[in-house]
């Protein structure tokens, strides 16, 4: 299956179709991507952000996280039509749910925007958690980041909660377990969907990598949307290898038209 209107055919005849999303997703409202020329492990070491360290060392890993935060999310980004014509497969009720590896927010943005108070809303399932917000590793407080973030910016290092607990990133770190409700959540969403989407991811990291082929094997019809080739593109039955911004609208436009 090469074209877009079969692939449409197939999202409007499907009872679920699950979209699982990268760092690509993001590129275009201006977030970097992780790997590749410009990426931010070229300008960061990955091994600065582990679990790990953050447990032994706690006061230099949130003096490094200040700088990856600023490289990471310096603007007030805003969602692209990426984001955008997923949440409105969501509010035409064609997509159950949007599992994306970022951290930047923008799905929920993109949902708030498009999605009326009545309408049918994919979950977004944040494996990765959510770099806009902070939690307590004493008393499991979550709270927004930004003052936290400004704090050791200030030189407050680490961060500490009322409670005397560190605070920490609420996203998962290297070599930190995925909270298990929601990578068993994934896992089921994966195995029970009928039309899987990956979209502008290198699918390199797991668990989330995994997901596209436990979609495939369980015979969903798997499409990879994305730049560049994947370890994965085997298990696909179509490949696009175009901008989010290009295919995601013009794939909804095609669902959403003849519906
Ligand atoms: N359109 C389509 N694809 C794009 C676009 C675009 N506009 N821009 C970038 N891409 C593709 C790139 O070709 C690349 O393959 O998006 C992919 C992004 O890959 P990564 O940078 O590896 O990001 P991701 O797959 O989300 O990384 C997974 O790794 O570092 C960890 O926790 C971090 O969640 C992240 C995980």
């Amino acid at each position: 299956m090469d074209d877009l209107e079969s692939f449409a055919d197939e999202i409007r005849s499907a009872e679920t179709v699950v979209a699982f999303t990268g760092a690509g997703i993001s590129a275009p409202s201006g977030v970097p991507t992780f790997r590749g020329d410009d990426g931010v492990w070229e300008k960061f070491d990955e091994g600065q952000f582990t679990y790990g360290r953050f447990q032994r060392d706690p006061e230099a890993f949130w003096d490094d996280r200040v700088g990856l935060q600023r490289e990471m999310f310096d603007g007030t980004y805003e969602p692209n039509a990426a984001h955008e014509a997923l949440a409105e497969l969501g509010r035409t009720d064609h997509l159950e749910a949007i599992l994306t590896q970022n951290t930047d927010g923008l799905h929920g943005d993109a949902v708030d925007a498009v999605v009326g108070a009545d309408d049918p809303e994919p979950a977004i399932l944040e494996l990765h958690g959510n770099s806009q917000r902070v939690r307590c590793t004493g008393c499991g407080t979550r709270r927004d980041g930004d003052p936290i973030f400004e704090r050791a910016a200030n030189g407050d290092l680490p961060p500490t909660c009322d409670c005397g607990g560190v605070y920490k990133p609420d996203v998962v770190l290297f070599g930190e377990q995925l909270p298990g409700a929601v990578i068993q959540r994934a896992r089921t969403l994966a195995r029970e969907s009928d039309v899987f989407i990956a979209i502008g991811s290198s699918l390199v990291v797991q668990p989330a990598a995994s997901l596209p082929r436990q979609a495939a094997s369980s015979g969903a019809t798997v499409a990879i949307v994305n730049l560049e080739s994947t370890p994965v593109d085997g298990a696909a039955d179509v490949i696009r290898r175009e901008d989010v911004t290009d295919v995601l609208p013009q794939l909804v436009e095609l669902v959403t038209d003849s519906a």
